[in-house]
């Protein structure tokens, strides 16, 4: 049950399409920002196809994933990816500098030779900046460079993450504007923090104002008979039935699309081993059962942040796709009836903030918000039916305590 899906169809387009945009998808060339739920698979389908293709392609790939390690600060695992990369374009030994022989014909002796900057320095006060960096790993490979950050929204929380990301633009403008240049250099930027990657190519203010933000593919119907087919013979073996491709798909999509929670589902399903007849009906449950356990965790996370921040949250879910005045002093009011309590327009705003950080609302343009997940707003407003509006969720909050 444990090997990989992959997609390399998908992956070839994508990176295509990156690579060598039509008319189109111009827009790719100031950067691609995949937004997808975590546990979807974005690290699986980044390293086993579409760094694949990529490098198929004649490309070359820098990844780093900001999520592996939450302790060092964002720019110096990007700046150390760039170095390595860099050690790997001075030696005629290295994987890459082999492959870019083989795929682009590249001679090897170029990679013999020493950059005319000190790579360990690279990124520092005193060293090259990463758009000369850059520049001359385009112009040494001969071929277009590819920067990928996977959970890339980790590098907004610190400061000097904030100014690697202008400092990667730098080194965009510096690649893609020059005219002689024999390769661009592309940024590739995933997250699982929606708000926050829709935040990257948004505002004006940040660096990739105008790159494109898309939905990262999901695992789809041929991902669920993959499965299916791979546990086949352990369930024709034990004497057991399977589910079909529909009702499987139907609680891969219950679950978010997330690929553990459907092998933790059809696992409980052949323990229980129904009858042939009940086994669709029986995945419903346990996948319903897991699923509710999911978003209770959600919910207690909106609780957790106390009861103002579950009134504000329930404007904005119940709001439908979108919603604004949060802040106005009718909405203050609303909050107030169901806080018990008077709430003030400017305690609005820092747990508006508390909620974004959380990952729970996110800020679609100015002033207009909505819920970051459908699944939790679903799971609320389900919630929030059974309670019949009354109680709130909260009452373990601070202002409950008090
Ligand atoms: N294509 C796939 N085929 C099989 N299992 C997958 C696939 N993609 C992801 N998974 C499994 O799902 C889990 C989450 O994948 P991961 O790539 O870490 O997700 P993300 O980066 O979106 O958080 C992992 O256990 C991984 O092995
Ligand atoms: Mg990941």
């Amino acid at each position: 049950m444990a090997d990989i899906y992959h997609r390399p169809d998908l992956a070839r387009e994508l990176a295509e399409r990156l690579l060598r945009p039509g008319p189109l998808d111009v827009g790719l060339r100031s950067g691609l920002f995949l937004a997808g739920q975590r546990r979807t698979g974005k690290t699986t389908f980044l390293r086993q196809d579409f760094i694949p293709a990529l490098e198929n392609l004649g490309a070359v790939v820098v990844y780093v994933d900001l999520w592996t390690d939450l302790t060092t600060d964002p720019s110096k695992l990007v700046v150390d990816a760039v170095r390595r990369a860099l050690h790997d374009m001075e030696s005629p030994a290295s994987g890459l500098a082999r492959r870019l022989h083989a795929v682009r014909n590249v001679n090897l002796d170029v990679f013999g030779v020493k950059f005319e900057f000190d790579v360990e320095k690279v990124g520092t006060a005193e060293g090259a900046t990463l758009a000369e960096a850059f520049s001359a790993a385009v112009r040494r490979s001969g071929t277009d460079v590819v920067l990928i950050v996977d959970e890339v929204q980790h590098a907004l929380s610190s400061e000097t993450g904030q100014r690697m990301l202008f400092e990667l633009k730098a080194a965009r403008d510096a690649v893609n504007k020059t005219p002689d240049m024999p390769g661009h250099f592309l940024f590739v930027g995933t997250g699982s923090h929606r708000a926050k990657v829709a935040e990257l190519t948004a505002r004006r203010q940040q660096a990739f104002d105008g790159a494109v933000s898309a939905n990262y593919p999901v695992l789809g119907r041929d991902y669920v008979a993959h499965v299916l087919d791979d546990i086949r013979p352990h369930a024709i073996a034990a004497g057991k039935g399977l589910p079909d491709t529909e009702a499987t798909f139907q609680a891969f999509e219950q679950l978010g699309h997330r690929p553990e929670e459907l092998i933790k589902a059809l696992r409980a399903l052949l323990i229980q081993g129904p009858p042939a007849e009940e086994m669709n009906r029986t995945l419903e449950i346990i996948a319903s059962a897991l699923r509710s356990a999911a978003a209770d965790l959600e919910l207690e996370r909106v609780a957790g942040l106390g009861r103002l921040a579950a009134a504000i949250f329930d404007k904005i879910a119940t709001a439908g796709d979108s919603t604004k005045g949060i802040f106005t002093s009718a909405a203050a009011e609303q909050y107030s009836t169901l806080v018990g309590r008077e709430v003030k327009i400017e305690e609005i705003q820092p747990v508006v903030l508390a909620l974004q950080d959380a990952n729970l609302i996110m800020r679609q343009q100015h002033g207009v918000y909505s819920v970051a997940d459908p699944f939790v707003q679903k799971a609320w407003l389900e919630r929030r039916e059974m309670e019949m509006l009354g109680a709130m969720p909260g009452d373990r909050s601070p202002d409950a305590r008090s």
